[in-house]
């Protein structure tokens, strides 16, 4: 917070988002499996997600929400010259997305660097982003964070005609079966991209730009939220056959909710109240609070411990789902176009997810 001579600060310059058109309700996911709305909202806050149509990937989602925060920044994609991607749902497991982002924007010879922090990514990668244009190596940073989580699921291949209404037939009992088998992990997720263009500004303003982050990890609890698809320690790296139940599971996200529930936030507490110790500021200085949006029981239990005024927080879970890294620029961007959140507003975002990943930031829009 000790800028008392000018000093090479980071600025967001702009902010985009994008989400497929394709709203799911959860009446449309108790089509293929046991789920009710009843269930789903009390515990999770969670209304509706966005599935991307069949063919497209976090590649292409973060390009279109990069297309919008260049707009916004009033830049083109050729002013840009270092990517960075956060996404745990990569289209390939390599390489990563910042180079088929960079390729699909018409850069050329544009260093991008893949983030893999889960639902920290975002964060992770604004505080890589700060560093590098503090310390002048970069002067245009494009942050993206996308998740296309749909494609994670056991879905039965008719999905869209059962969720849609579109056939009489009921879902395949052993699809139906499977996807109930997780429904504590289906219901949670939707996909969506979230973007935004860094640069400098030589300011002696301590409140202007990115003033803080932190970002912490702890593998303790790996094994609490993971997806192992393959194993590389073992021959063959994946091992799949879809109608062995046991076996096939390697293919799906497996979860401890109530454990990542209460250490989503204890990390998000922590992490919310030292931000504000370490820059000396209080919930005056703050404009909004942009949580995660993993489950809206954690961010009430959230503002509840850690005190913040509940007129502050903005979640967007309601219709968005949990989309991972993208979750923070798309809930800003949201409440932008909504008319809520402006530039000039500072934020306070904590963020937890897999790993254990946890941190927080504060910035001006
Ligand atoms: N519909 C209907 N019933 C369900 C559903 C569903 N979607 N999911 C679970 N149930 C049932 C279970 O089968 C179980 O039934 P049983 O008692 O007959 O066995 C019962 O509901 C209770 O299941 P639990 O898993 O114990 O439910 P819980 O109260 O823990 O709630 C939840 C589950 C909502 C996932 C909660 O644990 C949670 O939100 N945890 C946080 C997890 C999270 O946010 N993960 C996101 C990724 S990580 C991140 O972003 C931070």
């Amino acid at each position: 917070m000790a800028r008392n001579t000018p000093a090479r600060t980071t600025v967001i310059r702009g902010s985009g988002m994008y989400v497929p058109p394709q709203v799911v309700t959860n009446e449309m996911l108790g089509r293929i499996m046991d789920t009710t709305d009843e269930w789903i909202v009390p515990r999770t806050g969670i209304s509706e997600r966005r599935f991307v149509a069949p063919g497209i990937g976090s590649a292409e989602l973060g390009a279109l929400a990069a297309e919008a925060a260049l707009a916004d920044a009033g830049l083109t994609a050729s002013d840009i010259d270092f990517i960075v991607f956060a996404t745990m749902t990569p289209d390939h497991y390599f390489p990563g997305n910042g180079g088929l982002l960079g390729t699909r924007l018409g850069m050329k010879n544009t260093h991008a660097l893949d983030i893999r922090m889960q639902c920290a990514g975002f964060l992770s990668g604004l505080q890589t982003a700060d560093a590098f244009i503090r310390s002048g190596t970069y002067d245009r940073i494009l942050l993206v964070g996308a998740e296309v989580h749909s494609g994670l699921m056991p879905w039965p291949e008719d999905v869209w005609d059962v969720m849609l209404g579109r056939t009489d037939a009921a879902c395949d009992p052993f699809w139906f079966e499977r996807a109930t088998g997780m429904r504590d992990r289906a219901i949670l997720f939707g996909d969506g991209a979230g973007a935004m263009v860094l640069g400098p500004m030589e300011t002696d303003d301590p409140k202007a730009g990115i003033i803080y982050t932190s970002a912490h990890a702890d593998g303790n609890g790996a094994m609490d939220l993971y997806l192992k698809i393959f194993e590389i320690a073992k021959l063959p790296y994946v091992n799949y056959d879809a109608k062995n139940r046991e076996q096939n599971q390697i293919m799906y996200p497996r979860m401890d909710g109530k454990r990542v529930f209460l250490n989503a936030v204890r990390g998000m507490v922590m992490s919310t109240q030292t931000a504000l110790a370490k820059t000396g500021m209080t919930w005056d200085d703050i404009t909004w609070f942009v949580p995660h949006q993993a489950n809206l029981r954690i961010n009430e239990k959230v503002a509840e411990v850690a005190k913040i005024p509940p007129e502050k927080v903005l979640n967007t879970i309601e219709f968005y789902g949990n989309t991972t890294a993208a979750t923070v620029p798309l809930t800003i961007d949201h409440w932008r176009a909504a008319g809520k959140l402006k530039k000039g507003d500072r934020i306070l975002s904590s963020v937890f997810g897999s790993g254990f990943t946890w941190g927080a930031a504060i910035f001006t829009l």
